[in-house]
């Protein structure tokens, strides 16, 4: 049972020390113009999604998704997150392959998560991807708008629909009635 633990112990030691050797050689690729292969997309997500579920508090939005509230995160969206995660006129991010992992687009494949989860992720960023935090930048509020906009962009009341489309000059994308599922979805789910 000692030689046991030793063995594991020893092993461990080595496989540290393999990695550090291959990091410090030079061994470890840093290009981001490349897809992440399946296998390491799935165990980024489920680490992501774990690490969430495990930090992020079970908060709720303290604005009410108002017309005026979601055109207001519509509005922040366009401003701080369109570049990345596409724009208003349902076009894909000429970024969204530039990051690895790729950017998620929000608008043409919205999120299905709790509106904690997305104000979390706003607030705090996500390391080692291109996902910055917003915290010191907008405002608590504007973060909820934000995340309330997101967490709608497929179910906007009338008076926000009014607003998207001579603004961005297209029909914003509703519940059921996309025809666009599918083709970008494997960038993230
Ligand atoms: C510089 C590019 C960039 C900008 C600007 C940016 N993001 Fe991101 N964002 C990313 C990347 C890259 C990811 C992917 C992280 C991943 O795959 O885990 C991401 C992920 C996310 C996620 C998903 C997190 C999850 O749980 O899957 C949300 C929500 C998000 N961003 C919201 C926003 C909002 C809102 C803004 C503007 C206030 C914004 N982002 C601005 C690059 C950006």
């Amino acid at each position: 049972m000692k030689n046991f633990i030793l063995g594991v112990i020893v092993t461990m030691l080595l496989l540290g020390l393999g990695g550090l050797g291959i990091a410090m050689l030079g061994l470890m690729p840093t290009a981001a113009n490349v897809a992440p292969p399946q296998f390491e997309r799935r165990i980024a997500m489920t680490a992501l999604d774990a690490s969430m579920d495990r930090h992020a508090p079970r908060v709720h939005s303290p604005l009410a998704p108002t017309p005026e509230n979601l055109i207001d995160g519509m509005k922040i969206y366009t401003m701080n997150c369109a570049l990345c995660h596409g724009t208003l006129n349902l076009k894909t991010s000429p970024l969204a392959h530039s990051f690895y992992p790729p950017v998620p687009q929000l608008i043409l494949h919205p999120l299905d998560d709790p509106e904690w989860h997305i104000a979390y992720a706003i607030r705090t960023g996500v390391r080692y991807t291109g996902m910055p935090a917003w915290e010191k930048t907008l405002t608590d509020e504007e973060i909820w708008k934000t995340t309330a906009f997101l967490a709608n962009v497929e179910k906007l009341p009338p008076p926000a629909r009014e607003f998207w489309k001579p603004s961005f000059g297209v029909e914003p994308p509703q519940e059921g009635k996309s025809d666009d599922k599918g083709g970008e979805k494997e960038d993230h789910d």
